[in-house]
C-alpha cells in the first residue's frame, strides 16, 4: 500500500474538514467531488491499490472502502444541515412582526364643490332638467357673439378673457352650453350646465378658475315668477329652508329682462362679516328672461318660444356650506385643510 494506515487516516481527517468547512450546499458539492468524486483523493487511492500484492489488497481495499463510506455519511449529514440551517436563514429573514403600527393609508374623498356639483345635479333631475356639458376651450363665436354680447363689450378684453388664439378662449361662463345645446334642435328645453370657467381675475374672493352651473327653459310660457320659484327652491335645497334671495335688476346682452342673485350670507346670517363685505349678501349670479336674439342665433322663433336662463357660482355654496371664508381655501393644496371640508 503506497500509504500506510496513518496516511488513511488523515486523509480521511482532511475530507472531513473540508466538508465540514461547507457554508452552504454548493461549497458542500464541490468538496465532496474533491475527495469523494471520480477524480477524487479516495479513488485516486482505490485506483493505486492494484500495485499491491493480492493480501494486502484486500485489507487494504476494506479499509478504504470504510474511509468512503464514513465520508459519504458524513457529508449527507452534513448538507441536511446545511439545507435546513438555509430554511430557517430564509424564514428569519421574511419574519413579520404583526406588533408593529401598521402604514396609514388615507382614504380620499370627494372635494367640495364636486359633492355640491353633484347635488346640484341630483336635485335638478328631480324637477326634470337634464344635464348637459360643453368644452373649456371654446370658441369665440359662442362665448360671445351668440351670446349677443357685443364686439366691443370689456369682457372681451384680454384683462379678462384668456385668449388660446384668435378666435378661441378658455370659457368665462357656461352660458356658450345654452347655444352648443339649443342649435340644431327644437324645444321645449329644461337642462342645467355644469362645469369650470375661467377669468384673469384673481384676488382672495375671485379665483382664475372656478365653476358654474348654468339652468335654462324654453318653453311656450315660462315667466319670470317660474325662475324666481325654480331659483328659491334651488337655494333653500343648497343652503337650507331659511335662505332668503335678493333679485337686484341688472343688465346682461343674453337676457331680458335681467337680474343678479345674491342669498343671504350664511356665515353671519346677514350681520355682516368679512365674506360679505358687511352686507350681509353674497353676489352669487346672474338670471333673466332669455333675450330673443339669443333663440334667433339658435334657430329658434322667439314669437312661439320663451324662457329663462341663470348662471351661479358653485364655490360660494360650496363655501357656504361647509363654513369657508375664502374661495382661495378650496383650492389651497393643503390636505389637513381639505380634510375639513
Ligand atoms: N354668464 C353670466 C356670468 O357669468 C351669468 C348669467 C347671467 C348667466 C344671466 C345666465 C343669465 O344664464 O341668464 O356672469
Amino acid at each position: 500500500m503506497p500509504e500506510g494506515a496513518a496516511d488513511l487516516d488523515r486523509l480521511e481527517a482532511e475530507a472531513r474538514a473540508a466538508l465540514a468547512a461547507a457554508r452552504d450546499v454548493q461549497a458542500l458539492v464541490e468538496a465532496r467531488a474533491r475527495c469523494l468524486g471520480r477524480k477524487g483523493s479516495i479513488s485516486t487511492l482505490l485506483r493505486g491499490l492494484g500495485a499491491l500484492p493480492p493480501d494486502e489488497r484486500a485489507r487494504a481495499g476494506e479499509a478504504v472502502n470504510a474511509v468512503r463510506d464514513r465520508l459519504e455519511a458524513f457529508a449527507d449529514a452534513r448538507r441536511t444541515e446545511l439545507e435546513q440551517e438555509s430554511v430557517s436563514r430564509d424564514l428569519e429573514r421574511g419574519r413579520i412582526d404583526v406588533t408593529l403600527p401598521g402604514v396609514p393609508s388615507h382614504a380620499g374623498r370627494l372635494h367640495a364643490v364636486t359633492r355640491a356639483e353633484r347635488d346640484i345635479c341630483t336635485f335638478f333631475a328631480s324637477l326634470g332638467f337634464s344635464v348637459e356639458e360643453g368644452p373649456e376651450v371654446e370658441l369665440e363665436r359662442y362665448n360671445f357673439d351668440a351670446l349677443n354680447i357685443p364686439d366691443d363689450h370689456p369682457a372681451r378684453d384680454s384683462h379678462d378673457t384668456f385668449y388660446v388664439r384668435p378666435g378661441v378662449v378658455l370659457r368665462t361662463h357656461t352660458s356658450p352650453v345654452q347655444i352648443r345645446t339649443m342649435t340644431g334642435r327644437t324645444p321645449p328645453f329644461r337642462f342645467i350646465a355644469p362645469g369650470r370657467v375661467y377669468r384673469h381675475d384673481a384676488s382672495p374672493r375671485h379665483s382664475p378658475m372656478f365653476s358654474q352651473v348654468e339652468g335654462f327653459l324654453v318653453d311656450e310660457r315660462a315667466t319670470f315668477a317660474d325662475l324666481k320659484g325654480v331659483l328659491y327652491a334651488f337655494a333653500r335645497h343648497l343652503l337650507g329652508p331659511a335662505t332668503r334671495l335678493r333679485f337686484r335688476a341688472s343688465f346682461f346682452p343674453f337676457t331680458e329682462p335681467s337680474a343678479e342673485l345674491d342669498f343671504g350670507c350664511v356665515l353671519c346670517e346677514g350681520r355682516g362679516c368679512a365674506t360679505c363685505s358687511r352686507t350681509g349678501w353674497i353676489e352669487w349670479g346672474g338670471c333673466g328672461m332669455i333675450h330673443p336674439k339669443v333663440l334667433e342665433n339658435c334657430g329658434i322663433d322667439p314669437e312661439r318660444w320663451q324662457g329663462f336662463a341663470f348662471g351661479m357660482g358653485m364655490e360660494r355654496a360650496a363655501m357656504m356650506r361647509h363654513n369657508v371664508p375664502q374661495i382661495r381655501l378650496l383650492y389651497e393644496p393643503d390636505v389637513r385643510l381639505l380634510e375639513q371640508l
